[in-house]
């Protein structure tokens, strides 16, 4: 019997209606869309305004887009994994709630944290579970309501993030498509330099905190920005390098789409040209967990059964990454 490898086989999405534009920001903090647009790449961001919902609407209506376009039976998947930095409450998973609305009911499930990693990281875990052969579907969603830990008087955050969520399945392959390589890593001393530090066992959020806004999410943004670049090219170089991939062999770059400057520096330290690089940044900022199934949505019926996709990632933590996928399908649209 051929070796099992794990194929994603199916992608959804979804993003909110409400448009934050760059416009609406200069009436908000002391900015402008020149800066934004030439610092960040981003024109607008999605925003869930509605109150009392939280990433699981998010993810529970792009896992829904996923299973009405793949025409899947929900009783048939056997795990679903949410991605996610910002769950709907502590201790109560926002995957369980997920796969309940969704009537995934003979799944187990369990969220993922590694910030802007956590689909990174979270396509590693489903692929080895697949790959072991011990079992066969894997909903794997990353949704992220950031503007719940968003500050929006600050424009060193408020600028860059917004909400979204993209789910995928993966399944086994025979005929050696999908997942093939990865290399992760991460560096605690990190976090110091992008967190939501209170609310956590170690911070407590008191009356005291909130009013400093301790319930925001904070970043030192010239640091996590250099060590962006230097850690997802050096990651992506690293897995070209191991499974002898040039920049003619690969078809597509999708990494997280954090700032358009940190992604064009990663292209360009593998020669690679611009159309072969997924980009939808200026459209929904920086989603966290969301970044990655979005773009892997949004390019979807472009890509060919057997294209090359290499998958990247910087966050929080510091967590980051490369994965090197074959993309198993051609699309029907
Ligand atoms: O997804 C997880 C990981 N996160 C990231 O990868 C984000 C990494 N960091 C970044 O993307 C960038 O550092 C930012 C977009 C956050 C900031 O861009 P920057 O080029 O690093 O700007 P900076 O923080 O060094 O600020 C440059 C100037 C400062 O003014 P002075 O001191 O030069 O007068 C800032 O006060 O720009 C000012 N500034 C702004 N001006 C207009 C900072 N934010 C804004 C703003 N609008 N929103």
């Amino acid at each position: 019997m051929s070796k099992i490898s794990a194929a994603i086989t199916a992608v959804g999405a979804y993003v909110p209606e409400y448009v934050l534009t760059n416009q609406i920001l200069e009436t908000m903090v002391d900015t402008n869309d020149e800066w934004i647009t030439s610092r960040t790449g981003i024109k607008e961001r999605r925003i869930l305004k509605e109150d009392g919902k939280g990433t699981s609407f998010l993810a529970i209506k792009a896992a829904q887009d996923l299973i009405s376009k793949k025409g899947l039976d929900p009783k048939e998947i056997e795990l679903v994994i949410v991605a996610t930095a910002t769950p709907d409450m502590k201790a109560a998973s926002t995957a369980s709630f997920t796969a309940s609305e969704i009537g995934a009911t003979n799944a187990f499930t369990f969220d993922m944290d590694a910030a802007c990693s956590s689909f990174l990281y979270g396509m590693s875990v489903a692929s080895s579970y697949i790959e072991s052969g011990r079992y066969k579907k894997i909903l794997l969603i990353g949704a992220d309501k950031m503007s719940s830990i968003v500050n929006y008087k600050d424009r060193a955050t408020c600028i860059i993030f917004g909400d979204g969520a993209g789910a995928v399945l993966f399944e086994p392959n025979e005929e050696g498509l999908g997942f093939q390589d990865e290399y992760l890593r991460s560096d605690g001393t990190g976090r110091e330099f992008l967190q939501a530090t209170y609310g956590g066992s170690s911070f407590a959020l008191t009356n005291e905190t909130l009013e400093k806004g301790g319930q925001y999410a904070f970043q030192e943004g010239k640091t996590v920005f250099k060590n962006a670049v230097f850690n997802m090219a050096d990651a992506t170089v690293k897995v070209l390098e191991r499974n002898n991939l040039t920049k003619d062999t690969v078809d597509w770059l999708a990494a997280h789409q954090a700032n358009k400057r940190i992604i064009d520096a990663t292209a360009k330290r593998i020669d690679l040209e611009d159309h072969k690089v997924m980009m939808n940044i200026h459209k929904y900022g920086n989603t966290t967990s969301a970044t990655i199934p979005l773009l892997i949505n949004d390019y979807e019926s472009q890509l060919k059964k057997g294209d090359n996709i290499i998958f990247a990632a910087f966050g929080g933590g510091f967590n980051w990454g490369a994965i090197y996928l074959k993309w198993a399908y051609n699309s029907k649209n």
